[in-house]
């Protein structure tokens, strides 16, 4: 059974990172609305944070909403914003229990106000927990951080008279200093569910060497067995980062 599957403590990653993909589809092949996917698929979540955390994962990104989901219905979009928003209300004694601390990536301030303030209180409030952190992409998308990352080196020379980014500054290490979250490492492994092989826009600066696991189930249907059987392929990947085999 995939649950059973040994996990020997080093080499599991320190940061997964999960496109959880499917939400919809698993509604409509039961015939129930898109919403519905989405609560089942905050379940799914709830059970997979628990795991990392049992597993001292160190950190776990979700990619919750993407910038371009903002395309869906705006029935779709406020029913998800209303999902997170509950949540993070609801869940603070989850958090408390396994000492988890709740970060975010993404554009916050395109995210609707209450929303913002959900999210800088949960923040705030796990911010000294030592467990596992797991950081909500929400509002996200890669190149936006890239792009806001940028604006945020330029906004930090225009403070500073007389500095001026010059060509020879403008490198991985500075860009990375503007980024989001950048004492958070690299993610190590990205899963996919849902059946699509794609990045959909995921971490594509710090995910530059991660190693890809897709998965055909639908996010709904993922259980711990199911994030057993991720890290177990992961540990069976040679990681050679452009170089060679030791
Ligand atoms: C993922 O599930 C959740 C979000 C993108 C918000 P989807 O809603 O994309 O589900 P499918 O891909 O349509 O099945
Ligand atoms: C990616 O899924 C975004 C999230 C899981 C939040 P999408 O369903 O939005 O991606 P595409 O449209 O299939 O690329
Ligand atoms: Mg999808």
């Amino acid at each position: 059974m995939a649950s059973s599957v040994v996990l020997a403590g080093s080499r599991l990653p320190r940061h997964i990172g999960i496109i959880m993909d499917g939400n919809g589809r698993w509604a409509q092949r039961k015939n129930l609305l898109r919403t519905q996917g989405h609560l089942e698929g905050l379940k799914s979540a709830k059970k997979i944070v628990k795991a990392a955390s049992d597993l001292h994962i160190p950190f776990l990104t979700l990619y919750v909403f993407s910038t371009e989901n903002w395309k869906r219905t705006a029935e779709e979009v406020g029913f998800i914003m209303g999902l997170v928003k509950q949540h993070l209300k609801a869940e603070l004694d989850f958090y408390r229990e396994n000492r988890i601390r709740i970060r975010h990536t993404g554009d916050i301030q395109g995210l609707p106000p209450d929303i913002a303030r959900e999210l800088e209180e949960a923040g705030e409030d796990t911010r000294s927990f030592e467990g596992l952190q797991v950081i909500l992409a929400l509002n996200y998308g890669g190149r936006d951080a890239i792009v806001r990352a940028v604006r945020r080196w330029l906004a930090s020379c225009e403070k500073e008279p007389g500095e001026k980014p010059l060509p020879a500054t403008v490198t991985e290490e500075a860009i990375r200093r503007f980024l989001d979250n950048p004492d958070i490492p690299d993610p190590d492994l990205i899963i996919r569910t849902g059946g699509e092989y794609r990045t959909s826009n995921f971490l594509l600066w710090e995910g530059a060497y991660a190693e890809y696991y897709f998965s055909e189930l639908l996010w709904p249907d993922w259980t711990e067995g199911d994030l057993r059987s991720a890290l177990a392929a992961y540990q069976e990947r040679e990681r050679r980062f452009g170089g060679r085999k030791p």
